[in-house]
């Protein structure tokens, strides 16, 4: 899942990193910073996370909805499909037990080293891991029948636009899309998981992205806001069908927090929106 997007006191954050600012920040340094970033964090967070993501399963969101239940990707048995920002492919490794075939992408070489970890673990692997840009997706037109990412690549490119025309491109007509973010509504609010993360603080209409950054200006983690509207748009501007925005409720049994996903906030602001789309 996402770890900061509008944080003021920022968790994990790479060393030398002394700012937390709102500033325009184009592919290449966005790219760059998050690539680093996910690097230096990667093990650490599949120690903070991995038991509620599990090895072999899929969690779309903190508040734990789980694809064995929810079904938003539809049959999955038989067709090939694409994870995008995969992490250490714990979502890839349960679409393999269900008789897919997967191919996971993340930009980060130690979320993929985890992956291979993981892979050894339990026996279960994608077909293929691949190091690369969700905005620039190495694959041929029309070569999956599904896509999918749980947090993965999209609020973490400056280009989202770009990933949904690269999804539309390498799947096949009739194909799902589904993917989860930080709820837009979020960006209003301090990543605190208290009640100082109940108050609107910041301009919703704000574009401008959640930049950390070392005293020489260099972003050292970067998240991109978008509006619900802006992404209804670039979703419908790449050729795509939007199915369904779900916006899960936080579960009454469900007493776990995730960084400023936590059952305070979760039962009176919605922390994720999951976009089903189809070609
Ligand atoms: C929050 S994790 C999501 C993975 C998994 N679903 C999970 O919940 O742990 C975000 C992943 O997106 C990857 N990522 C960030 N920027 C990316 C980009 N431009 N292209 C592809 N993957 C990217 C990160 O390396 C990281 O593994």
């Amino acid at each position: 899942m996402g770890e900061h997007s509008t944080s003021s006191a920022y968790q994990a954050s790479l060393p030398g990193t002394t700012q937390v600012v709102r500033r325009p920040v184009g592919s290449a340094e966005t790219v760059g910073a998050n690539r680093r970033w996910w690097d230096f964090a990667a093990a650490d967070y599949q120690a903070e996370h991995g038991d509620f993501l599990r090895d072999v399963g899929f969690i779309w969101c903190p508040e734990g909805v789980d694809e064995a239940d929810a079904g938003l990707l539809g049959p999955v048995a038989g067709r090939r499909v694409l994870e995008v920002g995969c992490g250490a492919a714990q979502c890839a490794r349960w679409l393999v037990t269900r008789g897919a075939e997967v191919v996971g992408l993340d930009v980060s070489q130690a979320q993929l080293a985890e992956a291979r970890r993981l892979d050894e673990r339990t026996g279960v692997k994608a077909s293929a891991l691949v190091a690369a840009d969700a905005a620039a997706l190495p694959f041929a037109p029309e070569s999956f029948d599904l896509a999918c990412s749980a947090f993965g690549g999209v609020p973490f490119v400056a280009d989202s636009a770009a990933v949904m025309r690269e999804v539309a491109r390498v799947l096949r007509p009739g194909g799902r899309w589904v993917f989860s973010v930080t709820h837009p509504i979020r960006w209003c609010f301090t990543d605190a998981p208290g009640p100082e993360g109940l108050v609107a603080r910041q301009p919703y209409f704000d574009r401008r992205p959640y930049v950390e950054q070392d005293d020489g200006g260099r972003a050292t983690y970067v998240e991109h806001h978008r509006t619900l509207g802006d992404r209804v748009r670039e979703i419908v501007a790449a050729g795509l069908s939007l199915l369904d925005i779900v916006e899960p409720e936080w579960p009454a049994d469900h007493d776990r927090a995730w960084g400023q996903w936590s059952p305070l906030r979760g039962r009176i602001i919605p922390g994720t929106a999951i976009f089903v789309c189809e070609k």
